[in-house]
């Protein structure tokens, strides 16, 4: 294998090899994820050489298409949402063997038509009869359409042949809505076959930060609460909520972003070193670290999170009008639009080192970064200097956009006496690499086709996350809408936001 996919991470060092055969089944084939990532992702992976020689897909949807019209729409959608140029030999290649059953996912009739259809694959395009069946569906049929399959035998790992399922977010609403979902699941297929996917692990800056970590020496000696003063994870959107209003406002930021999202930053940054890169001894090490969060009693989820909806404002030069107006929303919505706070996590690397978390829809600038601040030296040696001038130090790590790391640092400024002047040391991923543009889809489907569970989170990680914000829910829930503060769209956020940080002088990053 000469040609590496965009997206693909060779984690061991060793070049990827073509995926286990197989059938890739899209439930809600006919829908956006499938047309903006899934289909660029295959296509990518096919580019790179990466799908193997015995691959099928099958599109499962509600629209009355043909086969041939199936194929036409996903041809066209690739043109649309390719990530690059598109090969006509690897677009038919990839279209060959692309089929279509059309139907409702209440009728068992479109199951046993599956189970046909993957019973003929497994012959005429050398599938072996295995099967990925992939939930891009609404999150209310992931439950029904996995008892489907069950029901119609198709999660039996039977003859040598493996199945296997994967769940896009939103899982679960709150805790027992994510915790009656694994039950249900569970009772269909083994932990084993599920992948519950949070898109976040396939950027490429969020898998390098077990890399920047444990990769390198001098990192891992002072990542701790010696030398670590605290760590603020910056989710930051310009995006409003646009068409997604019905749906978002029954969700809101919190729910949409940090059981999943923030938590695996705040993960990856706070984990232990695993003993190996394998997926259970680095999903267990994240478990842990989420589990150490300290739980927030009524009156700290009041105080030490804040939440806020944006009100009308600018943003990158364009109108945005309140999110109360926006279609879907209800006009008395108390949604939060932006959410931070500050956690401790409890264990003997973090004690005492707060973690601040924010992210917010309609902001100031797109910026996902996360940013350690590393305890200050002495300023005794400087006591005649103001000290406003010594640099914090700090390193930030930058997963989109702008991808790359930046050490802060002071330095002195050339001349006759001692002056100071913050700098910064900055590595930009494309000064370095020159890495194909891809959707992020990429390595969590080609994962998914060899069985690495890596990037993936268990019933026990999702339970996880959830329980470390449910007391928030619940404070938020019985606060009504008093303690939400707004802001204007494109602002840095809710002032009231500040109010997080123990320390003057210790603000928030800027955004911009
Ligand atoms: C999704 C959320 O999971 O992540 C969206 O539902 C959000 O509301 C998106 O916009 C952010 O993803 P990214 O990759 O653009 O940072």
């Amino acid at each position: 294998m000469d040609v590496a996919a965009p997206g693909i991470a060779a984690t061991t060092g060793r070049a990827p090899r073509p995926a286990d055969p197989c059938a890739f089944v899209v439930f809600g084939a006919g829908g956006d994820l499938t047309k903006r990532l899934l289909l660029p992702a295959l296509y990518n992976l096919a580019a790179g050489k990466l799908l193997p020689e015995g691959f099928a897909l099958v599109g499962v949807a509600r629209a009355p298409w043909s086969g041939d019209e199936f194929r036409d729409r996903m041809r066209s959608a690739l043109k649309e949402f390719a990530t690059d140029g598109v090969a006509a030999k690897t677009l038919d290649a990839l279209l060959r063997h692309c089929y279509y059953v059309r139907g409702d996912f209440d009728d068992p009739a479109i199951y046993d038509a599956l189970k046909r259809q993957l019973a003929d694959l497994g012959r005429s395009a050398g599938t072996q009869g295995n099967g990925l069946f992939y939930l891009a569906t609404p999150p209310e049929l992931f439950a029904p359409v996995a008892r489907h399959l069950g029901e119609a035998g198709l999660a039996k790992e039977d003859n040598g042949h493996w199945r296997r399922l994967i769940i896009e977010k939103p899982f679960g609403f709150d805790l027992n809505s994510a915790c009656a979902l694994n039950a249900e699941l569970l009772r269909v297929f083994a932990e084993h076959q599920i992948y519950r996917i949070d898109h976040y692990l396939g950027k490429e800056t969020v898998q390098n930060i077990m890399v920047l970590r444990f990769a390198n020496g001098m990192f891992e000696p002072i990542w701790n609460r010696h030398h670590i003063e605290h760590v603020q994870i910056t989710v930051a959107e310009t995006v409003s909520v646009e068409n997604r209003g019905k749906l978002y406002d029954h969700t809101g930021a919190l729910r949409d972003m940090v059981p999943n999202h923030l938590f695996q930053l705040l993960a990856l940054t706070a984990m232990e070193p695993p003993s190996c890169f394998d997926a259970l001894p680095v999903r267990t090490e994240k478990l842990k670290a989420i589990e150490a969060i300290h739980p927030l009693t009524h009156e700290k989820a009041l105080a030490d999170v804040v939440r806020g909806q944006y009100v009308a404002g600018r943003v990158g030069g364009k109108d945005v009008a309140d999110y109360r107006a926006a279609a879907g929303v209800s006009p008395q919505s108390i949604t939060e639009t932006y959410v931070a706070m500050r956690l401790a996590i409890d264990n003997w690397r973090w004690a005492g080192v707060p973690f601040y978390l924010r992210t917010g829809k309609a902001l100031a600038a797109r910026k996902t970064e996360i940013a350690i601040k590393f305890r200050s030296a002495p300023l005794a040696l400087f006591r005649d200097m103001p000290v406003d001038n010594l640099a914090q130090n700090l390193l930030v790590l930058r997963i989109q956009p702008d991808e790359g790391a930046a050490l802060h640092f002071n330095a002195k400024i050339p001349g006759p006496e001692i002056r100071i002047e913050n700098v910064r040391m900055n590595f930009k991923y494309e000064d370095y690499f020159d890495a194909a543009p891809a959707t992020g889809y990429e390595t969590l489907i080609y994962d998914c086709m060899i069985a690495d569970q890596m990037l993936f989170q268990r019933a026990i990680d999702i339970e996880a996350g959830w329980r470390a914000v449910d007391p928030i829910l619940k404070a938020w829930q019985e606060a009504g809408g008093r303690d939400l503060c707004t802001y204007p769209a494109g602002s840095e956020g809710p002032d009231a936001a500040q109010r997080l940080f123990l320390h003057s002088g210790q603000p928030w990053r800027p955004i911009t």
